[in-house]
């Protein structure tokens, strides 16, 4: 295919069975949620531009990384890159601040960054992702991390292990950022070019940085300057979520690429993923919804990265198999079959039949390819008003009246292994 009609460089065509893979684990991440009280929110996947501002001007993903565009109404539109600013937007623009608090939301969509493409980083990628509004206690911090591991222990990853930080308030987070620009400072000669910019626009970022790790190792600890309350508010993150019996570390470097955050950030990686690549990542951002001109309220949340767990959980988190049943047909009995197909559609029984009119010996090659169970539409039986039936899974086949079918359909498979009704072995 000519290049220009190929799709966009990092997105990906997500083919069955792996679409289903996606299916079931939106509904495992909505259902456990809701176990929390969650409720779904979705938003736009554009928004103004000015919107994912609000992320902060030295985050990657603003300054380089947007999709953004002129409409023709000549309005600057930006496809989501995260979710967060989207939902502090509806949240303030909804008047959800007068909802009962906290108010808990969940969304799941695509986001979109332009991203150097490479293995697990998708310029079009699909986050689960959990707000939290209304409350500062550090309560509401290990909800959200509670939340997210049981997710991903849902699908099958076991003991996530959970690396957090607090990089600080307001009142504290000065003081450490001039110790640490002080500390680079003088070694500037050594930083490598990223961390030469970081020094005058992000200094926090400079922890982040997988090129200089040597220098950074005697570089001044966030622990240190730590005021009295963010101290208290990360220990009592700590303490809650390891006594609910999961696993949770700090990682004196965490720092995170977006700008809104406060005090907490979290992430989570497997070691399918590589030591840079989170599965899972998020923090506290009390500022944002005030950049909205919304009143200010404490929130904090997480992002997934859906092809990023898939990926890590691989073949043990296999799509749900519809049991299908295959209606097969004589010739002469095409008609029929579809019929019959439509009729056990009804009783909510997933159910196909042959579209090609080919030979009985051709349908039932393909119906042993996908189906649990094979009908045979046409014949003597089907003059008696009866249907052969074949079982897929122990070879037996049976003749049943049409009025008993669908209630004879349910009950083989309800039980693979059970063989009640005596049916004869091929
Ligand atoms: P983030 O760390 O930028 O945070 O993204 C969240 C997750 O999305 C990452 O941990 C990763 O699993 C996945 N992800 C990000 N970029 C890509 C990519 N290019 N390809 C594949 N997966 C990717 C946020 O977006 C914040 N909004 C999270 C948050 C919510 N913080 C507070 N509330």
């Amino acid at each position: 295919m000519n290049a220009d009609l190929q799709r966009p460089k990092g997105t990906q065509d997500i083919l069955p069975p792996e679409s289903w893979r996606f299916d079931k684990m939106r509904r495992i991440a909505l259902d456990t949620a809701r176990l929390y009280g969650f409720e779904l929110l979705e938003t736009p996947i554009f928004e103004q531009t000015q919107v994912f501002m609000r992320v902060g001007e030295s985050t990657d993903i603003v300054q380089h990384e947007r999709y953004s565009f002129i409409d023709a109404g000549g309005v600057d539109l930006t496809l989501r890159p995260e979710g967060t600013a989207a939902v502090a937007r509806a949240y303030v623009q909804n008047g959800m601040y007068n909802w009962p608090k906290p108010l808990k939301l969940i969304y799941w969509g695509p986001m979109f960054r332009r991203e150097r493409p490479q293995a697990d980083r998708y310029r079009q990628h699909t986050q689960f992702g959990a707000e939290l509004y209304g409350s500062e206690d550090p309560g509401a911090d290990s909800e959200i991390i509670l939340l997210a591991c049981r997710v991903v222990e849902q699908v099958g990853l076991t003991n996530p292990d959970v690396r957090i930080n607090s990089i600080g308030c307001a009142i504290c987070r000065p003081n450490y950022r001039k110790a640490l620009v002080d500390y680079y400072s003088a070694r500037r000669d050594e930083l490598c070019q990223d961390c030469q910019n970081r020094l005058e626009k992000n200094p926090l970022r400079l922890l982040d940085c997988k090129v200089d790790v040597a220098i950074r190792q005697t570089a001044p600890d966030l622990a240190d300057y730590w005021c009295d309350d963010c101290k208290s508010h990360i220990e009592s993150v700590m303490a809650q979520v390891s006594q609910v019996g999961r696993p949770i570390r700090r990682d004196p470097y965490l720092v995170r690429g977006l700008d809104y955050y406060t005090r907490t950030v979290f992430e989570v990686g497997h070691p399918s993923q590589g030591p840079n690549t989170a599965l899972f990542g998020g923090g506290r951002y009390d500022g944002l919804s005030a950049s909205f001109e919304g009143p200010g309220a404490p929130a904090v949340g997480f992002g997934m990265g859906i092809e990023r767990i898939l990926s890590a959980v691989g073949d043990q988190f296999p799509p749900d198999e519809a049991p299908l049943i295959y209606v097969a047909h004589l010739p002469g009995f095409m008609g029929q079959a579809q019929i019959m197909a439509e009729q056990l559609r009804n009783q909510q029984l997933a159910t196909e039949s042959d579209l090609l009119d080919r030979s009985l010996k051709a349908q039932l090659r393909e119906a042993g390819k996908k189906a649990r169970l094979a009908l045979i539409v046409g014949g003597r039986e089907w003059e008696q008003k009866t249907v052969q039936v074949k079982d897929f899974a122990n070879g037996q086949q049976h003749i049943v009246e049409l009025e008993n079918l669908p209630l004879f359909l349910k009950d083989r498979l309800r039980d693979e292994s059970q063989d009640t009704n005596g049916g004869s072995n091929l």
